[in-house]
């Protein structure tokens, strides 16, 4: 079904890579804003892309949300299986449970036989408290592998969705709106140019380390975060775009 699936939307792929201005796009079918399987399609395709990397033996750091828990539940054993370390991109960020990073490498680490690392720390952090707790050896192993991690997975989302969301001081939701926020992704809120106009300060992965690793891979489906992908493309900070058709269709005829 997924290699059906891949080739069906071939030209949507090349015309959201040439629009995005991103090495590979990879569409699955439907609109995950109206039905919660897409979400878990655009899963199936994120897992088909990993093991088609052979992501065994690599470190693969991830971040939250509903569209990584699906990615999460949808995982199966890589060939090799037992050797990927999953490690949470940053500290909770303000999600439910299931939604956080902690959450969702455990599940990866548990369906792919792989191993994974957790990061305790709340958010957001006063900046005394940030400061202490860079300096924490058990924080500082996690914050060394996320650097050195070999594969990024990250959601994109709407900025005031996520501000909400996170229930964010009405002073930061105006800010956003002051500043025109319109996309999030990992803490950092970005305007329609793709600068960043607002950082949640927690432990784990910074805008500047995405160059380090080898690759970043933005999942994100559903038209209303049309805008948002395209924002945060803007400024080409990952390689490769896994979504949904109605997000592609809302993106090229932007
Ligand atoms: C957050 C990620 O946990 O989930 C963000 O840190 C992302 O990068 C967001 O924007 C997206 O969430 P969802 O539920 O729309 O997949």
């Amino acid at each position: 079904v997924f290699i059906s699936e891949i080739s069906g939307f071939r030209v949507l792929e090349t015309q959201l890579q040439e629009k995005l201005n991103i090495e590979q796009a990879i569409v699955v079918r439907g609109n995950s804003d109206n039905l919660d399987l897409v979400k878990q399609e655009i899963g199936k395709a994120a897992a088909a892309y990993l093991r088609s990397r052979q992501a065994n033996g690599q470190t693969i750091a991830v971040t939250g949300g509903t569209t990584m828990a699906a990615v999460a539940s949808v995982m199966t054993p890589f060939e090799n299986a037992g050797s990927c370390l999953f490690v949470p991109a940053r500290g909770g960020i303000g999600e439910k449970v299931e939604s956080q990073a902690n959450t969702i490498v455990a599940e990866m680490a548990k369906r792919t036989n792989g191993d994974y690392r957790m990061l305790y720390v709340p958010d957001p952090l006063s900046e005394q408290s940030y400061q202490t707790m860079l300096k924490e050896p058990s924080i500082q192993e996690v914050t060394e592998l996320i650097r050195s991690a070999d594969i990024i997975l990250h959601g994109i989302g709407d900025a005031l969705t996520m501000a909400n969301r996170r229930k964010s001081s009405e002073k930061l939701i105006d800010h956003l709106k002051e500043q025109h926020a319109v996309s999030e992704a990992f803490g950092y809120y970005f305007n329609s140019k793709g600068d960043v106009v607002h950082k949640v300060r927690t432990i784990g992965i910074q805008l500047e380390d995405l160059k380090s690793v080898n690759k970043v891979v933005a999942i994100a489906g559903g038209k209303s975060k049309a805008q948002a992908i395209t924002s945060y493309f803007n400024q080409g900070k990952a390689d490769l775009l896994i979504t949904d058709e109605a997000a592609a269709k809302a993106i090229i005829h932007e």
